[in-house]
């Protein structure tokens, strides 16, 4: 039974009241109780927050847990092909749209020698890993995971190791990935039997370097001073390369802000983005306050990018720094049964850590989050979903078995596949309610995308426990638009899950088109909801 202790009563805000918003407190009378909530949205191509640069649709995959094995790596699988990579699995991830991983962590990054993972395989050290506590068998490296991204239709961020080692080894790392040839650690890749280089454009400057439990963990000036150093280097091996300087690890960190202005401080002029990472759950069960958990995420995001600019704006620099929002995700789900695993099996190998189930209400809080980053699209430029298989992710795998899409897959699949092109600025007005963190929380949130073909597509979720709400969408701006589909994620049950037996309990449906009419059209979205609605030329 799910309990709610966050205050519903709705009121209306916007810059003006929604037409027959009703009052579902005091005494209310029958026509009112009938009355459908109502919020708007008035949409136009001049309202623009700016490009959605399509990196906004990473995801991550960290030597962690089985991620890489017995997730994308399961040699021996049915499916696997002569690298032992699952075409099952490479089939989702093409299916979910992904053009960016991060890799190879995560914690795991500070304390993972590079070189460990390259050349034949069979004099690949195995080393325990002080991040996980599991061994780490180097079997899959580099090549392969280069090999294993480009099936995948990805991209690699590729973060270096600032914990326990430097500028030295990362330095060395772009040369091997990227320099042609020609020299020791290019050339020792083309022996490795890579002639081209592997491209990498985006950097992650250590991970996490604020958090006591990281390897090699530092104070914000002795990190920017690391991150300047490694990253100068880095780009003088390759100026093409663009680098992410670590942020906080969270929102709820000590050091926050105090962190980024420091280390920016010393680092500003050689890096191009700041990142941030963010997890959310609900161990108390209050839907309502868990649900309205993007207002967090949307203060965290013009912090910090208040803290850039001031950094800039002390520095007289031209250059403004762009966000990585390089793990989001909820986490909370298999907290406790990780520390049963870590008391059974310590130096495991491929342990089923972090392996969160998802429900239905943390693919709406995936669909709240993947709203507020396309209202911020002018500055968040890349967020990958931590993560990808297994460990807290979209997608499931069963060792020798079977491979199955999560609850938080969907919003995940629709915002890739649609929200491309010019994320658009809506004035919306919702009927609002307050719960423990936050008042005036929207009960219906909206973002929208302008494609380069004219097309248009609303993202939007009702935070309702009951009650359907009419969204009234003016797009009058547009001319003329044809409604293309309706789709709908909703279940009953907040906690619904999906399971290999039974993937499809909490998948999207099409619902009937709205009528579009003189650019004006009212949209019901159910109580609970995640919709996508697309609109053609
Ligand atoms: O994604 C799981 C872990 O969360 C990552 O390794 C770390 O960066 C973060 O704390």
């Amino acid at each position: 039974m799910v309990s709610f202790s966050c205050n519903m009563n709705v009121h209306a805000v916007g810059n003006k009241s929604p037409e027959g918003n009703a009052c579902i407190e005091g005494n209310k009378t029958e026509k009112e109780e009938k009355i459908m909530k109502k919020a708007t949205m008035i949409l136009d191509r001049d309202f623009a927050v700016g490009k959605v640069d399509p990196r906004m649709y990473g995801s991550f995959i960290e030597h962690l847990g089985r991620a890489v094995y017995g997730g994308i790596y399961e040699p021996g699988h049915p499916t696997a092909d002569k690298n032992g990579f699952r075409q099952d699995v490479i089939d989702k991830v093409r299916e979910l749209g992904i053009p960016i991983v991060r890799y190879p962590g995560g914690n795991f990054v500070s304390g993972f020698n590079w070189e460990d993972s390259v050349g034949p395989r069979e004099l690949r050290p195995k080393r325990l890993d002080l991040a996980w506590f599991t061994t780490e068998t180097n079997e899959v490296g580099l090549h392969e995971f280069a090999d294993w991204a480009k099936k995948a239709g990805s991209e690699i961020m590729y973060a270096v190791n600032l914990g326990t080692r430097g500028a030295d080894a990362a330095r060395n790392i772009v040369e091997y990935a990227n320099h042609k040839s020609g020299s020791y650690w290019s050339d020792m890749r083309i022996k490795n039997g890579a002639k081209d280089p592997f491209n990498i454009k985006l950097w992650c400057l250590g991970n996490e370097m604020d958090g006591p439990w990281q390897m090699g963990h530092k104070t914000a000036y002795e990190y920017g001073r690391a991150a300047n150093e490694a990253g100068k280097m880095m780009k003088w091996v390759d100026p093409s390369i663009e680098l992410v300087a670590c942020g906080s690890a969270s929102h709820a960190m000590p050091t926050y802000g105090s962190w980024e202005y420091q280390m920016l401080d010393e680092c500003y002029e050689t890096v191009d983005y700041v990142s941030l990472h963010r997890y959310y759950g609900n161990p108390t069960n209050d839907t309502p306050g868990f649900l309205a958990r993007s207002m967090d995420l949307d203060d965290f995001i013009k912090e910090v990018v208040a803290i850039c600019d001031a950094v800039g704006g002390k520095k007289h620099a031209k250059k403004k720094l762009n966000l990585s929002f390089d793990e989001w995700n909820v986490w909370y789900h298999s907290s406790e049964q990780d520390k049963e695993i870590w008391k059974g099996d310590k130096w495991g190998r491929a342990l089923p850590l972090l392996e969160d189930i998802y429900n239905f209400e943390d693919a709406l809080l995936a669909g709240a989050i993947l709203i507020t980053f396309l209202k911020n699209a002018d500055r968040v430029k890349v967020a990958c979903l931590a993560q990808l298989v297994n460990v807290i992710a979209p997608i499931m795998t069963r060792n020798g078995g079977g491979v199955w899409a999560q609850t938080i897959f969907y919003p995940m699949m629709h915002a890739s596949r649609y929200g491309r092109g010019t994320a658009l600025r809506p004035i919306l007005t919702s009927p609002v309610y307050d719960c423990e963190d936050y008042e005036k929380v929207p009960l219906v949130d909206a973002a929208a995308t302008l494609g380069d073909d004219g097309s248009v597509t609303i993202f939007a979720i009702n935070r309702d426990l009951k009650e359907d709400i009419t969204l009234a969408c003016d797009l009058r701006a547009f001319g003329d638009l044809k409604p293309v589909e309706h789709i709908v994620l909703h279940h009953d049950d907040v906690k619904a899950i999906n399971t290999e037996d039974n993937p499809d309990e909490v998948a999207p449906s099409k619902v009937r088109n709205s009528k579009l009419d003189d650019g004006k059209m009212n949209v019901k979205l159910p109580a609970l909801s995640w919709n996508v609605i697309r609109l053609s030329k």
